[in-house]
């Protein structure tokens, strides 16, 4: 397996930068509870929250999906919820990649029984190859169109999580 670069860690760094100054700016009266979404969105979670410049809470959740592979079954259950009350507040979760979206969609609906006052979506990487509904992705890092990637929390298989730029996979 071959992989080529996609992202530098000097892009991700710079589009995380401009991403925080965003939801900084939209979130300044309030006091969000960023909610990450194990293990993929470890890195971008650090290094995104410690970009901004309000008060906020950290939570994470993991998410198991029924389905093996490279894609998603849609079938969603959560093997670790939140942690901190999130009723009436703002929660924000972070992915790292949105692909055909369900993931996403149904974790959303599972937060939504909580009472929040809201949920949005920020998400590293916005696939679209694969989307199955309209979810909207509030804060996106960047758009691709196909390809599996990897680095930066993403992984195959458990592998190349730890790298420091995104890579495309070629198999
Ligand atoms: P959805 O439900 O949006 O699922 O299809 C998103 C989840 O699928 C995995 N995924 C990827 N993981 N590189 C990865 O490392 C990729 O290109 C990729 N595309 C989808 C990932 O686990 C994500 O949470
Ligand atoms: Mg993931």
């Amino acid at each position: 397996m071959k992989q080529e670069l996609l992202f530098s860690q000097n892009t991700i760094s710079s589009r995380t930068k401009e991403l925080a100054s965003q939801i900084s700016a939209d979130y300044s009266e309030k006091e969000p509870v960023i909610v990450g979404v194990l293990n993929g969105a470890v890195f971008f979670l650090a290094d995104i929250v410690r970009e901004m410049t309000i008060p906020l809470k950290i939570d994470f959740i993991r998410a198991a999906s029924y389905g093996a592979g490279c894609s998603s079954s849609g079938s969603v259950r959560l093997t670790k919820g939140l942690e901190i009350p999130i009723k009436d507040k703002p929660v924000i979760l972070v992915e790292d990649i949105v692909d055909t979206g369900l993931t996403l969609s149904k974790i959303s609906d599972i937060i939504m029984e909580q009472g929040p006052e809201s949920v949005k979506i920020c998400s590293l990487i916005d696939k679209q190859e694969r989307r199955e509904n309209n979810i909207v992705i509030d804060y996106c890092g960047f758009q691709v169109k196909e390809g599996f990637l990897v680095g930066y929390g993403l992984d195959y298989d458990e592998q190349y999580r730890y790298l420091k730029d995104i890579y495309i996979l070629r198999f």
